[in-house]
């Protein structure tokens, strides 16, 4: 009886790890941690000690009467220039998420000004080792 117990759980055990795989490689970054995605943070100390995945997420959580989530290119990143995004991520409840698909350097930015209070963030994503 213990023992088929034991079976049961061993049986469960891999049946959850074989279902969890696919999710446990894969991270949703919470932009800026508790601060979220806002001015006066330096999300360059913020990323610098962690590692993106193809395949990760970043999660943008701000206030959207203010800011957006624009991706520009590294010359728009550097300067602030809002003028052409690559792409709008911007969805208008302040809670935007940006899958990380391809293993390249992305760069957002907030538009009106708010770069320039730090609102851009450089990440650079490899493929999982
Ligand atoms: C953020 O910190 C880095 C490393 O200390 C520094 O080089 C950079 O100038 C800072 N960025 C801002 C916007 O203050
Ligand atoms: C970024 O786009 C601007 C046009 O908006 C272009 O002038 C610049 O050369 C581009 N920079 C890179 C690194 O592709
Ligand atoms: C980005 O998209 C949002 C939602 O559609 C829109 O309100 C905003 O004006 C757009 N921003 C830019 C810079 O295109």
């Amino acid at each position: 009886m213990e023992r088929k117990g034991a079976m049961v759980v061993v049986v469960l055990l891999c049946l959850a790890v074989v279902i969890e795989l696919p999710e446990a490689s894969a991270t949703r970054y919470l932009v800026g941690g508790k601060m979220g995605w806002t001015s006066n943070v330096n999300y360059t100390i913020w990323a610098q000690d962690k590692h993106f995945y193809n395949g990760d997420w970043l999660f943008f959580v701000y206030d959207r009467n203010q800011n957006d989530v624009l991706e520009v290119n590294q010359t728009n990143y550097v300067s602030c220039n809002a003028e052409h995004p690559l792409h709008n991520w911007t969805t208008g409840a302040g809670r935007d998420i940006v899958p990380l698909n391809e293993p390249r350097h992305y760069y957002f930015i907030s538009s009106n000004g708010f770069c320039y209070s730090g609102m851009k963030i450089a990440v650079k994503v490899e493929n999982m080792p």
